[in-house]
């Protein structure tokens, strides 16, 4: 492994990863990444020209994805249509690049005999209970609830199919959400901080029960770098940090930082389908890699990524009016 095509290295898991590389490994990487409204160029500006480069384009588009993969011997596959609340008002893209796009890249692997390595979620397994005492294993039957979900499972088998009817040297990797910073303000825990910081109340669909397995981006990159290192190919790895809380822990805990009571937020209508909890179970992750995550409480992890989005507002503000603007309507 010597230069690695990072796609949707733009985004936010993609470029903590990319600098995740650079800092520990002495690999070369291109970012390969269409720019959807999900990127921020801001996000990878400062990197190392000599050991990175972004070529700017589509995982859809064969032609060039297949003159890449000459050049490259790894391909690290992050580019996707991410958010859930999108795929409801329009899967069209989902399908297109969650889907299609895995394909296009498979195919390039399958021609060029790349290691591939393929990032999902933990959402291809449906929700649990709040009182299930069993969390998701890397043998959890797929049950997905969204348009999101359903193209990141779909695209999860058509990476086990192409490794074992292609022999396409792969991966898999089913990860809890992830927070920290550079992360798009459409998501839960940024969308509420710079409320937070704009002196406004937290946005809480429902009654904010619902519960999701928190972990830090940069424990995220770490599994990643570990699997391609170590990891056995055909195999899926379920990466998690033991961070379950509620959604109203998150926004408690977050409002309590900037001084407010905890329960100073809105309740807004309800997500449709919304899944009620994720948790992960990442043994195999451990007792097999022997990885373990570096940030190991989530309320800590919160206040550095609070003071991370007070220093930069130059990065989120744009991004924060424009997607405030997608919300205006949906949420009454
Ligand atoms: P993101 O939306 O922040 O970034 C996605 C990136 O992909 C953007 O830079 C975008 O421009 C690029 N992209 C989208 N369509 C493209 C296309 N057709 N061609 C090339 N580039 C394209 O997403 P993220 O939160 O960083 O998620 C990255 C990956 O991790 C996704 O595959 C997602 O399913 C997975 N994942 C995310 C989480 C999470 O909590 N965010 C958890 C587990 C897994
Ligand atoms: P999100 O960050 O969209 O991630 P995912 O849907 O992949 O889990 O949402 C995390 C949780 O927060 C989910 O239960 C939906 C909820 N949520 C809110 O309550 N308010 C919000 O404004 C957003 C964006 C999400």
């Amino acid at each position: 492994m010597e230069n690695l095509l990072v796609t949707g290295g733009a985004g936010f898991i993609g470029s903590n990863f990319v600098r995740h590389v650079l800092a520990h490994t002495d690999l070369t990487v291109t970012i390969l990444d269409k720019l959807t409204y999900a990127a921020n160029l801001g996000s990878i500006e400062h990197l190392p020209s000599d050991r990175c480069r972004l070529v700017i384009g589509d995982i859809c588009d064969a032609g060039l994805v297949d003159e890449l993969a000459s050049t490259h011997d790894t391909v690290v596959h992050f580019a996707a249509e991410s958010h859930n609340d999108n795929s409801l008002q329009d899967p069209s893209p989902f399908v297109q690049t969650n889907l299609v796009g895995t394909f296009v890249l498979l195919e390039a692997a399958r021609k060029h005999d790349l290691r591939f390595h393929h990032i999902s979620t933990d959402e291809v397994y449906g929700d649990l209970e709040l009182d299930d005492p069993q969390r998701f294993t890397e043998s959890t039957p797929y049950r997905p609830s969204s348009p999101y979900s359903a193209t990141k499972a779909g695209s999860d088998h058509l990476v086990a199919a192409w490794t074992r009817s292609f022999g396409v040297q792969a991966t898999t990797s089913n990860c809890s959400n992830n927070y920290g910073p550079w992360q798009h303000v459409e998501k839960f825990i940024p969308r509420q901080i710079t409320q937070l910081i704009d002196g406004l109340r937290p946005k809480v669909y429902g009654e904010g029960r619902n519960v999701r397995d928190w972990i830090h981006v940069d424990d995220h990159s770490s599994a990643v770098l570990a699997i391609l290192s170590d990891g056995q190919i055909g195999q899926t790895y379920l990466i998690g940090a033991d961070g379950e809380r509620s959604n109203r822990e998150v926004v408690g805990a977050l409002l309590t930082i900037f001084g407010r009571e905890p329960d100073d937020f809105e309740h807004v209508a309800d997500r449709a389908g919304h899944d009620l909890r994720y948790a992960i179970d990442p043994t195999l992750l451990r007792t097999e890699l022997g990885w373990k995550p570096r940030h190991d409480d989530v309320e800590t992890g919160l206040a550095a990524t609070v003071e991370w989005y007070r220093a930069h507002e130059h990065w989120w503000r744009s991004a924060k009016v424009s997607t405030e603007r997608k919300y205006e309507g949906q949420e009454q």
